[in-house]
């Protein structure tokens, strides 16, 4: 038996407006919440047991859990306050069932990849290595965790989000997926927020501990911000993105009671919300569009993302945004590259030619 903890606590700040009543992984990615992949994969590499270490707006989870059968026993633990990264798994530990030595799966809930668990799982146990970190490789690897390593894999250092030229050592960042020996995580200090990436693995390296990586160059994007989320959404319709989750692939996805006009023009992998309309004319390119949302005639909406029944007007072409739940476009605007809407906000007919470039 395998258990994980998925780390769901997060405040999805770079994701708002559409993490003010949503959190991050509960967001519809492929048309499911995200966090739905995830699991499912977990599940299909032979994970038994998930402890959800939630904080921000927890009841969504749990409410979600109590009516899914995933397949999977799902408890879920959650932070009064949050408590980092390092902090929640050390909270999620009187809720795992692993002995000492039994290895731990730990995932941040906001990466979707291919990697192969059963094979990071194994190479940990073959080392006998306290941690095990899922590196991939990036062009530019500044907002993440960069992790260098010596030729047999042993991890040597951690630095969390470089600020200075000399700290950028490697292009292999951290991943988001760890094996811990149980152990490993008695040792978190409890009860006060501590960061993984800034104490526990730092302090790891500096005490000894056998740190060591699996570099994997398949499928992995951090889900952070609006351009990626789109793009997790549009590669797991397209079947780029690998999960169990999406049944089957294709230029897009309808979910039940959506309506497509016949003139309309849906692909890109965009997704089409429960009962979510798209007129005549209208275009909808590598796009997400919330259950209920509805896209008047001719409007054009391209790697933009539309909120639970927010209502685009007729020929509006968004470009690139971000529309809350409940939000009114008029017809005839132009919103581009960058531009966020707030839920239940209402723009005018043709007011507004938004971009962030100009
Ligand atoms: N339960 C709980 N409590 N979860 C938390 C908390 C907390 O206080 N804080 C963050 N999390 C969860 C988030 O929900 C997310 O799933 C995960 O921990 C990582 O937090 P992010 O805020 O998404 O971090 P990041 O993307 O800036 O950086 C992390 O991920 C990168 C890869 O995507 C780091 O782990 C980097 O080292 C890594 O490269
Ligand atoms: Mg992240």
């Amino acid at each position: 038996m395998t258990e994980a903890v998925l780390l769901v606590g997060g405040q999805g700040t770079r994701l708002r407006p559409l993490t003010i009543n949503t959190p991050k992984p509960m967001l519809p990615v492929g048309g499911v919440p995200f966090t739905v992949h995830q699991i499912t994969r977990a599940r299909d590499a032979g994970v038994t047991r998930i402890v959800l270490a939630t904080s921000y707006r927890a009841e969504v989870f749990r409410d979600f859990m109590d009516e899914a059968d995933l397949g999977i026993e799902i408890v879920i633990a959650t932070e009064d306050e949050p408590l980092g990264t390092g902090g929640a798994i050390r909270h999620a530990l009187p809720y795992l069932e692993s002995g000492p030595d039994e290895s731990v799966l730990v995932f941040n809930g906001d990466v979707l990849t291919g990697v192969d668990i059963r094979g990071l799982v194994d190479h940990h146990q073959a080392t006998s290595s306290d941690v095990t970190l899922y590196l991939t490789p990036v062009e530019d690897p500044r907002a993440y965790g960069l992790v260098p390593t010596d030729l047999s894999g042993r991890v040597l250092a951690f630095l969390e989000k470089p600020t200075t030229d000399e700290e950028i050592v490697t292009n292999n960042i951290n991943a988001g997926c760890y094996v811990f020996k149980r152990s490993i995580i008695d040792a978190i200090p409890a009860g006060r927020p501590v960061s993984v990436e800034r104490e526990t693995f730092p302090g790891l390296l500096e005490a000894g501990a056998l740190v060591t990586a699996v570099v994997d160059r398949g499928y992995w994007l951090d889900l952070g911000t609006p351009l990626a989320f789109v793009q997790g959404s549009c590669d797991l319709v397209l079947g780029a993105a690998p999960s169990p989750a999406v049944p089957r692939h294709g230029d897009f996805l309808a979910l039940p009671g959506a309506s497509i006009a016949s003139s309309a023009q849906v692909h890109g992998g965009s997704v089409v919300g429960r009962d979510a309309v798209v007129s005549d004319g209208a275009v909808v390119n590598g796009s997400v569009l919330f259950d209920g949302a509805r896209i008047a005639e001719g409007a054009h909406v391209i790697g933009s993302i539309v909120g639970v029944g927010a209502v685009i007007g007729a020929g509006t072409v968004l470009r690139g945004v971000v529309i809350g739940d409940g939000a009114v476009i008029g017809r005839g605007n132009e919103l581009l590259s960058g531009a966020r809407v707030w839920p239940g906000a209402e723009l005018a007919d043709g007011c507004v030619r938004f971009s962030s470039d100009s």
